[in-house]
């Protein structure tokens, strides 16, 4: 099979390292890539956005299947286009993608089909946003409805932050993606990422996550991408897995095609275990990343014909097997991340993979032949180990043998996880 995978962070790190130990494989091509996917796949300078481009592209190398691994391009529907051209792709339509670009689309689904999930508004104007949050009181939670790369979210405790937050929102602060607000119930629990993959009908889980917002240890300062995560997330016991299914990513799949927006894909839930049970917080229609490099490391079985399955409707034909082990990824991020930060900063030295750890490349590029961090995030330093307590220290360890002086990591990723583990 030859395949094109779209996207350049961590996660497209993780999938191409994944997609090429497949023996299905014959070719992989990453767009636009960075130098970690250069290991394992042929980088095309393509612009991901001209999707008759890609196509193009597609076409010329007789492309079998395209992985999309970021949002954007999901929900400026490329997916559509290529399957549209012909071309089997991972990912779901522009309008299954609703789930991840608008929140009110979710929310306004829960309520249709009984998912359980905060209770809400929709607000288009900050005058009644606020007389509801007045009415309601704090904690509650603001969110911008569009996609606003995690930051359109406040989680406030008083109600004068919250009203700053919609007055935010409404003055433009996440452009277009904060026209409209949603005010939400503040939901009390431990947070869990839970991944299943559907072709439309069926539903094939995988596994679940546990990631790591804030900037700073201890979970303090503020929200980012993700700062590092582990799996398996030990709050999601087999009954919750259970009931997550029964209770969200089923009656997601039936609504969705019941409304005519059948979903193909991976469903990566959100999820807050309150003392009720499992609730819906959002939906995000792509692997995670950094929740993705764990994923990856833990998974026994080929990806690649499993994410076929998952574009070709056959779903029910593949199972997924885990190691037992638990994964960790620490992210180095550019010191001033999630503000501004210095591009270009020279990373003097990447340790090399061994049996148990492995460092993914994020945000990273190649200038003048020597490699230099470009994103905020830049690379995910990823370990295994029997428990979350080995790989954190394995992956540590492998984190101290990079040098790259404008980095910065947390020093305590897992830390709910080896709490647990040492009582
Ligand atoms: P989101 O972008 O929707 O994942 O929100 C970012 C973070 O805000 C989540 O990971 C949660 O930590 C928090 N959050 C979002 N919604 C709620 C809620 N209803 N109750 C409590 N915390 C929330
Ligand atoms: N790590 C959170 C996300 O990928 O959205």
């Amino acid at each position: 099979m030859k395949v094109l995978l779209i996207g350049s962070g961590g996660r497209e790190h993780a999938l191409a390292w994944k997609i090429a130990q497949s023996p299905l494989l014959d070719a992989l091509y990453a767009a636009p890539g960075n130098p970690g996917i250069a290991d394992h796949a042929t980088l095309v300078a393509l612009n991901v956005e001209d999707h008759a481009a890609v196509i193009a592209f597609a076409k010329e190398k007789a492309i079998d299947f395209v992985v999309i691994g970021p949002e954007a391009p999901l929900v400026a529907g490329l997916a559509d286009d290529l399957r549209a051209a012909g071309i089997a792709t991972f990912g779901p339509s522009k309008a299954a993608a609703q789930l991840e670009g608008s929140k009110g689309f979710t929310k306004d689904l829960c309520a249709r089909y009984d998912i359980p999930t905060g209770a809400y508004q929709r607000f288009k104007t900050a005058e009644p946003a606020r007389d509801y949050v007045r009415a309601q009181g704090a904690p509650i939670v603001i969110k911008a409805d569009g996609l606003a790369a995690g930051k359109g979210v406040t989680v406030a405790m008083t109600e004068a932050e919250a009203l700053a937050a919609i007055d935010e929102c409404f003055d433009g602060a996440f452009g277009t993606a904060g026209a409209e607000v949603v005010v939400e119930a503040f939901l009390d629990g431990e947070e869990a990422s839970f991944f299943c993959l559907s072709d439309g009908k069926t539903a094939l889980a995988l596994a679940t996550a546990q990631d790591h917002k804030r900037v700073g240890d201890g979970d303090t300062g503020p929200n980012t991408g993700g700062m590092g995560a582990y799996s398996p997330a030990p709050v999601m016991t087999p009954a919750m897995v259970e009931r997550t299914m029964k209770e969200i990513i089923e009656p997601t799949i039936s609504g969705m095609a019941k409304d005519g927006n059948p979903f193909s894909g991976v469903f990566f839930a959100g999820l807050m275990i309150t003392a009720k049970g499992p609730e819906l917080i959002e939906y995000n229609v792509r692997f995670g990343d950094p929740e993705c490099q764990v994923l990856m490391m833990r998974l026994k079985s080929d990806l690649l014909p499993i994410l076929y399955a998952t574009a070709t409707g056959t779903l029910d034909k593949v199972q997924a097997e885990w190691r037992d082990d638990a994964a960790l990824t620490v992210v180095l991020a550019s010191k001033g991340y999630p503000g501004a930060y210095d591009k270009n900063t020279p990373i003097a030295h990447v340790p090399e993979a061994s049996a148990e750890a492995k460092v993914f490349h994020a945000g990273t590029a190649l200038k003048d032949g020597k490699l230099v961090a470009t994103g905020g995030r830049v690379l995910n330093v990823t370990a295994f180990g029997k428990d979350v307590t080995e790989a954190q220290a394995r992956a540590y360890a492998l984190t101290d043998r990079v040098e790259w002086e404008n980095g910065f990591c947390r020093r305590d990723i897992g830390w709910q996880a080896v709490a647990r583990e040492k009582a």
